[in-house]
């Protein structure tokens, strides 16, 4: 399986950004790549060059049964997506209640594309606690922690670490990545040696902050094709690259599973 989920207490750290880049980084890698947005803001779409009028999606529509393999939509960029879809009000509260009432739904929608040798699902989540995060956490996966290099990120490790947000069996199995750290920031450094000391061998990388992130962003473009030389570059094939490491079936082979720590 290799499924891989970003997830963070705390929003606007950077998670949906970051399930497009490194999706990007991974497809470099050689990987095929689909991405699932679990969101209802259905932001990631925007990432991956459609327009906002594509209103479709997997929590849009009254239960979606079947594989959802089918309802992989292709992008300009040649990752796959599984969006969450336009959905009113009413619609995201029945698909929370559908993934509340039967745990297993998520799971068995994505066992076809889960079971494909040589696919990642990169999944995006909503921040702090959610049905979608108790549903993926039933299936095995690699589990990414986003935070930022800030007081209130550093404030929310005790509540990790307590297993009251990950629980036991994911709080296990979770790397964390430190998003957007601003190095001429003393504050930013010092916070990130912290969490570096702190998480040891769980933390998997860090990632720079550049205005080129949002530049990229608000132009529909990747950042590796807008800003090729921007530190962001590095950061992220670093992080693919142990992903890509660390999950099972990832090139269609029994490559090391979770192995990193
Ligand atoms: N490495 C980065 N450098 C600069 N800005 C970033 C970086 N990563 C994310 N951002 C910006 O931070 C904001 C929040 O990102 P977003 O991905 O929407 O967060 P989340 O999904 O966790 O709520 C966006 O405006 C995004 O462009
Ligand atoms: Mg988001």
């Amino acid at each position: 399986m290799n499924l891989v989920y970003l997830t963070s207490p705390k929003g606007g750290v950077g998670k949906t950004t970051l399930t497009a880049n490194l999706a990007f980084a991974l497809q470099r890698l050689g990987h095929q790549v689909v991405v699932m947005d679990l969101d209802s803001q259905n932001s990631l779409r925007l990432h991956l060059g459609l327009p906002v009028s594509e209103r479709r999606g997997v929590a849009a529509q009254s239960r979606l049964d079947g594989d959802w393999r089918n309802q992989v939509l292709e992008t300009p960029t040649g990752v796959g997506l599984l969006p969450y879809g336009s959905a009113s009000r009413a619609q995201q509260e029945s698909f929370d209640a559908l993934l509340r009432q039967d745990p297993d739904y998520l799971a068995q929608r994505l066992n076809t594309l889960l079971n494909q040798p040589g696919c990642i699902l990169l999944a995006d989540l909503p921040s702090g606690p959610s049905a979608a995060l108790e549903a993926l956490k039933r299936i095995p996966a690699l589990s990414l922690v986003v935070m930022m290099a800030d007081g209130s990120s550093a404030a929310t490790l005790p509540l990790i670490e307590s297993d009251s947000f990950l629980g036991p069996e994911a709080r296990k199995g979770a790397f964390y990545i430190v998003n957007q750290v601003y190095i001429r920031s003393r504050l930013n450094r010092d916070v990130t040696e912290f969490f570096e000391q702190r998480l040891g061998a769980s933390m998997l990388g860090r990632v720079h902050r550049d205005e080129a992130v949002p530049e990229a962003q608000a132009s529909q473009r990747s950042i590796f094709d807008y800003a090729p030389s921007s530190a962001v570059i590095q950061d992220l094939e670093n992080i693919a690259r142990s992903i890509s490491r660390m999950l099972p079936d990832a090139f269609g082979n029994n490559a090391m599973k979770f192995s990193l720590k």
